[in-house]
């Protein structure tokens, strides 16, 4: 089974920016004969507030012929309390009306799997505990499946005992808990979009990928991450092994976000401002 991994498309009809890359990414994605797309989110610039951005990043992911499962990231229904666009009702429902549900789970041959909506956690709320609740329970019904786990933020960006990223990874109390769910099943893959910069590595026996966004890559704006500052996507290969790989894609270009910030999020520049 083969799976292309998209991630943080950043689309709109408003803030056309990064459009440009859906023609040469979506060749690319029809060559691969791919039996599947899993976009890790942050498909749109602001779907968080506007519709039409949902809307146009799904009219344009429905032209991809292979079937697409998708979760969200901050940019499309909102982030941690506290911050401009905490994920509240309105967001999800949002979503859900315009995109579909927000977590999946999906059985092939020996592989099992399961998407999560990254954005929940954190929130200490019904939402995230009915996830949670969700998620074991898909988990320990894999009957003997192997399990990949698709998420928009990644379990920790330096080290897995880190303390809160703030904006970039999963806090220290929910990562533990799926920590410990990964601990009691077996869990192959952890692949995760969000940070803009495409990497590899692993958590004990899990493989960790960061895919690559398919938008935008951070020059100095952000602090220095592990990994490449590339666009394109991954090829992840399930078969009696999982081999994932990291695609650079020809046609694509690699937007520096530094120069365009305020143009793209201009609330991302006031509040450096003000820090
Ligand atoms: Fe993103
Ligand atoms: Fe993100």
């Amino acid at each position: 089974m083969k799976i292309i991994q998209i991630t943080d498309t950043h689309f709109s009809p408003s803030k056309p920016h990064f459009n440009g890359n859906w023609a040469p990414l979506l060749t690319w994605i029809e060559a691969q004969n791919a039996d599947l797309i899993v976009h890790t989110g942050d498909l749109t610039v602001d779907g968080a507030d506007k519709a039409e951005d949902i809307t146009f990043s799904m009219d344009l992911m429905r032209q991809a012929t292979a079937p697409m499962l998708i979760v969200p990231g901050n940019h499309d229904v909102g982030h941690l309390p506290g911050s401009d666009q905490p994920v509240n009702a309105e967001r999800l429902q949002r979503w859900r009306a315009l995109s579909g549900a927000d977590r999946f789970v999906e059985d092939s041959q020996a592989w099992r799997l399961v998407g999560i909506n990254a954005l929940l956690l954190g929130h200490g709320d019904d939402e995230e505990e009915a996830q949670f609740e969700w998620l074991r329970t898909a988990f320990e019904q894999r009957n003997g499946r192997r399990l990949a786990l698709f998420s928009h933020k990644p379990l920790f960006v330096d080290a897995p005992d880190e303390g809160d990223t703030g904006y970039w990874g999963v806090r220290p109390a929910q990562r533990q808990r799926l920590f410990d769910l990964i601990a009691a099943h077996d869990v192959a893959l952890f692949a995760s979009g969000h940070l803009h910069w495409a990497w590899q590595g692993e958590y004990k026996e899990t493989s960790l990928t960061w895919g690559p966004s398919a938008a935008f890559v951070i020059d100095t704006m952000e602090r220095e991450m592990p990994g490449e500052r590339i666009v394109g996507a991954v090829v992840h290969e399930f078969g009696s092994e999982l081999r994932s790989q990291i695609v650079a894609i020809p046609g694509m270009t690699a937007h520096v976000i530094d120069g365009i910030i305020h143009e793209i999020y201009p609330k991302a520049v006031r509040k450096d401002a003000a820090e």
